[in-house]
């Protein structure tokens, strides 16, 4: 049977119920050793328990053992000499009034014996002595005797309630037995780290601060450096399981009895957000807590518990921990991997924008130096200022382009793409591009053929990255009319709209075509079939009409390739540039 004991060891001991019974088990008081070998619990001897009461510890602990079989005989025999002894008295001693309490006296030794079978058999001796004895004495009084029949019988039945009862009692404590015996063992084996602690205190001192008018405790803390480690000191840690052990790292339980001060880092901010929830009258705390085991290495655990709800009395808690230390510091490389991760992507986004840069600004800068020299062999060689002058302008205009490109880009950076966001006319816009390409389709003896067959149109966006994507267009067709026949040194641009808001431009050339083999591959970053090309022009293309809402697609005809795009007109949908592109 386990009871409630008040003593200075039998604090909170979990026992183990299943101990043989006898003298050995006989004193709760004395600390007793689980023949469990995995019970890693431990009692935590200390003065103040002796005022201590509450449900759990109750359960834990046992202090009523059944008598030994020794003890029950004697008391058999006492039973027995006692009913005798009265029955003698009843009988011809006529002392009538003293032979009930010698019959009860046989009883109680019966009833203390704790087996509800000796006692119905005491019983039914001292009724049958006590009958025999009323029978021989008032068998002439009829009503006498009937009485003491009624009184014998009547004692009967309520002695066997008591033994009913007793019997249930029994089953109840038996039951409360098995369950804290389920319960020892799981405190046990858990694989949780689980430590059983003593919040009296704690709960006391933060009611105590509260009620001086201390609000936020992180702060309080801040102000008063020893306020966490003064309130570790009063959680006192009373049990602990293997898991606990393990985790902190410590030789055996023992080292982790006692106040918890001697487990709380230095920075105790995560204990005070603990604190926290308890003085703010939360019911449980749930979080990451930081704990420094014996041998100094501090272990990051999650943590649950569950508040005392009442203050006053024995405030037990069990706090549940799960090691997480080696999660986070899963984590925090994983942060730093996604760190090192972003700056490597930063890294190729300059490269990339790099690549972008040195590819847009070296076909004006060729201009700019092409048109230079052409500047001064007029000058030096005919003295022809006018021509002069005029590849002057030209070298201007491609200096003013490269300006507008790096703006662009600067503009693109800093993620402020609305502000060069024009209405581009795309008759000027085509005009421009020829203008643009002028020197170097002369030099290179092609000819460029320009057809807009829906008259002028507008379309949004930088100009200059419209230009851009032209340019590049017709330069690759430049690029691939270099070993053609000089009847097929010609280029088409081309302008048409779908009269529904999408405006396609294509620009052909009659070249050897687009390999099959490199057809999917033709507007990845970097791909390239030239020995002195970059592979940036079609991939920079595409980002640009994508950028605004288009489709640009390459393919064969007889004559050679052809890429085109379209583009929304101005204040037309996106979608139907979309539809368009898929039909
Ligand atoms: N008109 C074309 N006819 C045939 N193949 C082409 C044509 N235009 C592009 N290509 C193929 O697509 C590849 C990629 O073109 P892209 O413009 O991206 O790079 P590139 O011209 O090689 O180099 P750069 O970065 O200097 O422009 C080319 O190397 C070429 O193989
Ligand atoms: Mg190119």
């Amino acid at each position: 049977m386990l009871t409630g004991t008040r003593g200075s060891n039998a604090c909170f001991q979990i026992q183990d119920a299943a101990r043989t019974p006898g003298n050995v088990a006989r004193d709760s008081r004395r600390p007793i050793a689980s023949p469990n070998p995995v019970s890693t619990t431990e009692r935590a001897a200390s003065p103040e328990d002796d005022a201590l009461e509450d449900t759990m510890f109750s359960i834990f602990s046992d202090e009523t053992e059944p008598p030994a079989e020794w003890r029950k005989v004697v008391i058999g025999l006492a039973a027995i000499t006692f009913g005798v002894v009265a029955q003698s008295i009843d009988g011809p001693s006529g002392l009538q009034s003293v032979a009930p309490l010698f019959y009860v006296a046989g009883m109680l030794p019966a009833a203390g014996t704790n087996g509800g079978n000796r006692l119905s058999a005491s019983a039914v001796l001292c009724a049958m002595l006590a009958f025999a004895s009323i029978s021989l004495r008032s068998f002439a009084d009829g009503v006498e005797l009937l009485a003491a029949w009624g009184t014998i019988v009547i004692s009967a039945c309520l002695i066997s309630a008591h033994q009913r009862v007793g019997v249930r009692l029994e089953t109840a404590a038996a039951e409360l037995e098995h369950q804290a015996r389920r319960f020892k063992q799981t405190f046990d084996l858990s694989p949780v780290a689980l430590l059983e602690q003593d919040f009296t205190e704690i709960v006391e001192h933060l009611h105590a601060i509260k009620a001086s008018g201390v609000v936020d405790l992180a702060k309080y803390a801040r102000d008063n450096p020893s306020f966490g480690p003064e309130c570790a000191r009063r959680i006192s840690t009373r049990a602990v399981n293997q898991a606990a052990v393990e985790m902190l790292g410590a030789a055996s339980p023992n080292e982790l009895l006692g106040g918890l001060h001697r487990f709380i880092p230095e920075d105790a901010s995560l204990f005070i957000e603990a604190l926290q929830a308890l003085m703010d009258g939360r019911e449980r705390y749930e979080g990451l807590a930081r704990l420094r085991g014996p041998r100094g290495d501090v272990s990051t655990a999650y943590v649950a518990i569950r508040f005392p709800i009442k203050r006053g009395g024995v405030a037990r808690v069990i706090v549940g921990m799960i090691d997480v230390t080696e999660r986070q510091r899963m984590l925090s490389e994983l942060r730093e991997a996604q760190a090192a991760l972003t700056a490597a992507k930063r890294f190729s986004e300059m490269g990339a924008l790099s690549a972008t840069i040195t590819h847009e600004l070296s076909q004006p800068i060729a201009g700019m130096m092409m048109n230079a020299q052409t500047s001064l062999r007029w000058l030096r060689e005919k003295g022809d200022i006018r021509s002069a002058v005029d590849s002057l302008e030209r070298v201007l205009r491609d200096a003013r382009r490269a300006r507008d490109i790096l703006e662009f880009t600067r503009s693109r950076l800093s993620g402020d793409t609305g502000t060069q966001a024009d209405d581009v006319d795309v008759e000027s816009l085509v005009k421009e591009v020829a203008q643009i390409m002028q020197d170097e389709l002369r030099a290179a003896n092609v000819r460029l053929e320009v057809s807009m067959e829906h008259g002028s149109g507008e379309i949004s966006g930088p100009r200059v990255e419209l230009q851009q994507v032209l340019v590049n267009l017709v330069s690759n067709a430049l690029q691939a009319l270099r070993d053609a026949d000089a009847a097929r040194r010609r280029i088409q641009l081309k302008t048409s709209s779908d009269g529904r808001g999408a405006i396609t431009f294509t620009v052909a050339d009659c070249g050897p075509g687009i390999p099959e083999s490199v057809a999917d591959r033709l507007f990845a970053p970097l791909f390239t079939t030239r020995p002195d090309g970059m592979g940036m022009g079609l991939s920079i293309a595409k980002n640009a009409v994508e950028r605004r809402g288009g489709r640009i697609r390459a393919y064969n005809l007889l004559d050679g390739a052809v890429f085109e795009f379209t583009l929304p007109a101005l204040g037309a949908s996106h979608e139907l540039v979309s539809q368009e592109a898929a039909s």
